[in-house]
């Protein structure tokens, strides 16, 4: 890698306190900064923040507290107070990373990184633009977004020109710490690595796959984000797209950003979702329950919600693709918050075998595979099995693999984005056009349900809404058990 100076805007809130400083740290414990390595913080109020992140460091990071570690990198930490607006403090910027250019015999290799709301990237970028900080003939320059990138395909449209006005697209990175998750990316050598599935991997042998992410937390504490957001553009328009497009592209013809963003464009740009919308979709928002067995309350009570919040925090779907090799299989999704268990994995499930009779009678169970993203990471096969005994009577069993009794614990998800960042490699980094093709997946249910009144209330600690089962009635399927 090479020597280079990081910049976070907004280096004092919640995503900066609780992932990119301790990814950050825990880059610094495993000798995995680049040389010479700078960070600057941007931020309104500087006061006491050295000491607030070093508190961060010790609750969030994965390795253990080293003081000289810590130490180490805080005497690398210079602080630029301002705000967006202050064409000032950027001037101060400037001045600030070529004085540690200097000081360190660097030549100007800048990350700036936005962990701000996407409504600042504007103003932040022509500041940048005006202070010359932008391009240059002697560094590179990179700078890496958020989501949410957008509210629905037009704003995201603006938002991709914004950016691009000021920076190359190739220099743009557009964080989706799923595909950072060593679970997701070992979706691609498990399908790739291995003779056994591609074979099978179509809708001649599969029958359907549902994705689910469902997470026992709610939102408390996060209003001033999710009012007005809910689950769908959270995380279905960006980490379960993304998941959709691992599982459906074609290989790629080489493990590197563009031929894995050209696959996984095509399969986006062919994906649609199935009609009619309330039959195919299901959405709803907790109500009182439980979470790990204590009481919580509802939604509509959450600290900055209003009574009539209509905000989703359970949304299902179901898409197709549209190609020959996925024709007829549908795609269910979903996710929700409040959940009775966590678990994000993607199920597909083979059909069974096609001459009937004996399967039939003797009770065949089709063969699920299982990727485990969290928690538990694995893998798993569900095969039938004779039950020991008289008959042939078949039961199903489970073939598993728990990637942590096989290998050393990964590394976080940020603590590889950061440094793909810094090394300059994209293939973890969803593209401008996988973006909208995303949105525009998803932009007609989002109409649909700005018009459909209230989200349908599920108990909190529940498997969700009862609409949810509805998608697979009267098709002989059923979501996987979430309790
Ligand atoms: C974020 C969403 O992108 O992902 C959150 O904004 C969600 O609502 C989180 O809780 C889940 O991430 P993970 O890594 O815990 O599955």
């Amino acid at each position: 890698m090479e020597p280079a100076s990081l910049v976070i805007f907004g280096i004092t809130g919640d995503l900066s306190r609780k992932k990119l400083v301790p990814a950050i740290y825990d880059l610094a414990y495993c000798g995995q900064l680049p040389p010479e390595f700078d960070l600057v913080g941007f931020a309104r109020d500087t006061s006491e923040v050295e000491s607030r992140l070093r508190e961060s460091v010790t609750e969030h990071a994965r390795t253990p507290f080293d003081p000289a570690v810590w130490q180490a990198l805080v005497s690398r930490l210079s602080l630029v107070k301002g705000t967006f607006d202050d064409l000032d403090a950027f001037t101060r910027l400037a001045k600030q990373l070529d004085v540690l250019d200097r000081k360190h015999g660097k030549v100007g290799n800048y990350v700036f990184y936005l962990s701000i709301p996407p409504s600042a990237f504007a103003a932040v970028c022509s500041q940048l633009a005006a202070s010359k900080l932008h391009r240059s003939r002697r560094g590179w320059r990179r700078v890496v977004v958020e989501k949410p990138f957008g509210h629905d395909l037009s704003s995201s449209q603006e938002l991709g020109r914004i950016l691009e006005q000021v920076f190359d697209p190739q220099s743009i990175y557009r964080i989706d710490h799923y595909l950072g998750k060593e679970t997701v990316q070992n979706i691609l050598a498990l399908r790739f690595a291995n003779g056994l599935f591609e074979p099978l991997w179509n809708s001649k042998h599969i029958d359907h796959v549902q994705i689910t992410m469902a997470e026992t937390v709610g939102v408390t504490g996060r209003a001033g984000y999710y009012d007005g957001v809910g689950a769908a553009r959270d995380v279905i328009q960006n980490h379960l797209l993304q998941l959709l497009a691992l599982i459906a592209m074609d290989e790629p013809s080489a493990f590197d950003a563009d031929s894995v963003a050209g696959e996984k464009i095509k399969v986006l740009s062919a994906t649609e979702l199935l009609h009619p919308l309330d039959q195919t979709s299901a959405r709803g928002q907790y109500g009182s329950g439980t979470e790990h067995g204590l009481p919580v309350v509802g939604l509509t009570d959450e600290v900055g919600f209003p009574p009539d919040s209509t905000t989703e925090t359970f949304a299902a779907l179901t898409v197709g693709i549209n190609t020959r090799r996925w024709a007829g299989v549908p795609f269910y999704i979903r996710t929700g918050k409040r959940l009775a268990r966590k678990a994000t994995e993607i199920a597909v499930t083979f059909k069974l075998p096609s001459h009937g009779t004996a399967a039939a009678r003797t009770g065949a169970v089709p063969n699920v595979l299982v990727f485990r993203v969290q928690p538990d990471d694995g893998i798993e096969l569900q095969i039938g099995a004779k039950r020991p005994g008289e008959g042939m009577h078949i039961q199903p069993v489970s073939l598993g693999m728990d990637f942590r009794s096989v290998f050393d614990p990964a590394p976080e998800a940020y603590e590889r984005l950061i440094c793909d960042v810094l090394r300059g490699d994209a293939t973890l980094f969803p593209r401008r056009e996988e973006v909208e093709y995303s949105w525009r997946i998803i932009d007609p249910l989002l109409q649909h349900w700005a018009q459909s009144g209230r989200p349908e209330t599920y108990r909190a600690g529940s498997a969700g809404p009862a609409s949810a089962d509805w998608i697979l009635a009267g098709s002989g399927r059923e979501w996987r058990s979430l309790e």
